[in-house]
């Protein structure tokens, strides 16, 4: 980043960075990081995109950084589970943040490359239900922040790349076994 963009973008998400809601995500463990340093590198992702594809900054670099802005683990509470959490996230934001439509929009998109597995792969958290057509990215921002928040995971999931690709296998495996009808 040049010095100007890293200035524009520390300015875009300053608030944010200081506010208290949002540093008590500094406390949550996600993919073997805190949510907190996750949000600020699918944030940075974002608005580096955004200037590649011509979208909104401010949108890219806010809705980012509040992509998973929900409080405690995936796994704690219904509404913070794996396709639910993108909505929790935005409720939040527009609660605290007051954002805009289309950040809120954005976030509430940012897991729609797990709404499309799921989709090919029904065995995948089937007892959650998430359907294409809410959970589409309905902006140019909203596409960037869900492949930011893909391209970040697998970065960060690296190191557990070996129980990550057996994983996968065997979920591939009961998906052909339990569906192959
Ligand atoms: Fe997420
Ligand atoms: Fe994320």
């Amino acid at each position: 980043m040049t010095e100007n963009m890293k200035n524009e973008f520390d300015f875009l998400i300053k608030d944010i960075l200081e506010d208290e809601h949002f540093l008590a995500t500094k406390k949550d463990l996600h993919h073997g990081t805190s949510k907190y340093e996750h949000c600020l590198r699918v944030s940075k992702l974002s608005y580096k995109l955004s200037k590649i594809f011509k979208a909104d900054s401010k949108v890219s670099a806010r809705a980012g950084l509040l992509h998973d802005f929900f409080f405690g683990t995936r796994k704690e509470k219904p509404e913070n589970s794996y396709l639910r959490h993108p909505v929790t996230a935005a409720d939040n934001a527009k609660k605290y943040f007051n954002v805009s439509d289309i950040e809120a929009e954005a976030i509430k998109t940012h897991m729609f490359h797990q709404v499309v597995l799921k989709k090919l792969f029904p065995f995948i958290n089937y007892q959650e239900k998430a359907s294409i057509k809410e959970f589409k990215p309905k902006s140019k921002e909203g596409w960037i922040i869900c492949a930011s928040d893909l391209i970040v995971s697998v970065v960060e999931c690296e190191r557990f790349q070996f129980s990550y690709v057996a994983n996968v296998a065997l979920l591939l495996l009961f998906n052909i076994i339990l569906f192959k009808n």
